[in-house]
């Protein structure tokens, strides 16, 4: 059995028409583009915009998003060319399947694992972070936190976290609406959506007036930057190193608010619900990453005009909540807006959960109706007809991480499992030309191989500039990975 066995692309397209019994096809563009911007505008925004500013980029981190949106917009063309062509539950998972053989896929499918599971379980623990913002900090540290963090408070005692019960009841209520089904998901996601647009337009508008042009001089962080210290006199930001100012600061940010457009591949894991797939994916790809780079441009803009870039590092002043402590810090009479914000930032990240937990369900689907994994994760409920199994499955995956897993580890291993997934979709892009040409191709990635190229190096490039740690644990899980598919994908894949 060959190592690059491959699945009939004709085969694969009438698996997922099986007469009806398959998922609903019930998305059209304007879902298609709602779920995208669900899942891409959350805590990338609204944490790591001013984390990017204070640490590397200053006030150019509007710069960084254009940047990385360069990044996500070459390997969003290529998405958009397989998601057209294979308009099939699964995703960057499905799309190597029929390029570069079952290993292969096998690889991205274990990644994918990595960028929708963990990414909903970061986001969850971010939405436990707010809630408690929201509610004046009175959940106990030892039921909002992991095993792995402790704090001494201000009376000098010592707290260990035991679990972050909120994130896991987040979990909990999105895995129930999702198993009721993708259109009423869809329903709540569209709402959510227009709120957290909403609040991010008016930000931009109302904090336009309070820009001082003197936050925005000098533009880059310049190369004599001192570093800056805490009120006790402790470094917290130092930057001497090249991605730490100027065009260096630039890159350097780009990396961190990469995180911010994770999200817009999640698109391409509903094409088997989408009722005109052809024209509607390259819409909703292209369309939500669109959307939200001028948005993320804009708000980079006013945040970093509102409030100095050096108060997003200050521990006392806007390193947490950076956007609510510019508002009820600069923003005089408008004190209502930074509770709006932080209601919004809520509902926000929880459209990125749900759109996340659906990726992650629609992955394994396809990898079970594949045989790679049990039956289980495809068995369909009988009256809403979603993957309502492995909705539960992964609920019990998530959850645990969620609850005992800090933020950080989680949202490093996010980036990697995703730009991962970008380069070997570039790749497949390539690759599917070379070998089929003559293929329709409904929508085609232009400038082909040269748009594919750099969509994978530029990724390379900022897998390269994730720290070692997380390489590590990375490696660790794809190593993982090949021994499950050894062990137990290979015998049961329906291939044989
Ligand atoms: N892009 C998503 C976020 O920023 C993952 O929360």
């Amino acid at each position: 059995m060959s190592l690059f066995r491959k699945k009939d692309l004709a085969a694969m397209l009438a698996q997922a028409e099986d007469g009806g019994k398959g998922l609903k096809r019930t998305l059209g563009a304007g879902n298609l583009v709602a779920l995208g911007v669900g899942a891409i505008i959350g805590a990338g925004l609204f944490v790591r915009t001013a984390a990017a500013a204070g640490q590397a980029a200053g006030p150019a981190v509007t710069l960084s998003f254009i940047v990385a949106a360069i990044g996500c917009a070459f390997a969003g063309l290529c998405y958009a060319e397989f998601a057209a062509m294979i308009p099939i539950s699964g995703s960057a998972y499905a799309y190597s399947y029929v390029t570069m053989g079952e290993t292969v896929a096998w690889i991205i499918g274990w990644a994918l694992i990595m960028e929708y599971a963990l990414g909903a379980a970061t986001v969850s623990i971010a939405w436990s972070e707010y809630l408690n913002k929201l509610l004046g900090g009175s959940i106990p540290y030892e039921w909002s936190h992991s095993p792995f963090e402790s704090i001494t408070d201000s009376a000098g005692v010592l707290h260990h976290g035991i679990m972050n019960a909120p994130a896991l009841i987040i979990l909990l209520a999105l895995t129930l609406l999702l198993i009721k089904g993708t259109q009423e998901s869809a329903i709540v996601n569209a709402i959510i959506v227009f709120i957290k647009v909403a609040i991010v337009i008016i930000f931009i508008i109302l904090g336009w007036q309070f820009i001082r042009p003197e936050n925005h001089t000098p533009y880059f962080i310049p190369a004599n930057q001192p570093p800056l210290l805490d009120g006790a006199g402790k470094v917290v930001a130092d930057y001497s190193g090249a991605f730490k100012h100027g065009w260096g600061g630039v890159l350097g940010g780009a990396a961190i608010v990469f995180f911010a457009f994770i999200g817009f591949d999640a698109v391409s894991t509903a094409a088997q619900e989408a009722k005109n797939p052809k024209r509607d994916m390259p819409i909703g790809i292209l369309g939500s990453l669109v959307v939200c780079t001028i948005l993320y441009i804009l708000f980079g803009h006013v945040l970093t005009g509102v409030a100095n870039w050096k108060d997003f590092v200050d521990p006392l002043k806007g390193r947490e909540a950076s956007v609510a402590y510019a508002i009820s810090t600069y923003m005089t009479g408008y004190g209502w807006l930074a509770t709006a914000v932080t209601v919004a930032i809520l509902a926000g990240f929880s459209s990125v959960i749900l759109v996340m937990l659906m990726g992650q369900s629609r992955v394994f689907y396809s990898m079970a109706n594949d045989g790679l994994l049990p039956k289980v994760f495809s068995d369909l409920h009988p009256k809403y007809r979603t993957p309502y199994k492995s909705n539960w499955i992964l609920f019990v995956f998530v959850g645990a991480f969620a609850a005992f897993v800090p933020g950080s580890v989680a949202g490093d291993l996010t980036s990697f499992g995703t730009l991962f997934a970008f380069v070997l979709v570039s790749a497949g892009v390539w690759i599917l030309r070379v070998k089929s040409p003559g293929m329709e191709r409904p929508f085609k990635t232009p400038l082909v191989p040269l748009v594919p190229i750099l969509g994978a190096v530029i990724c390379l490039a900022m897998i390269c500039a994730l720290d070692a740690q997380t390489l590590k644990v990375a490696f660790a899980w794809m190593a993982l990975g090949l021994v499950v598919y050894f062990a137990y994908s290979r015998k049961h894949s329906k291939l044989n």
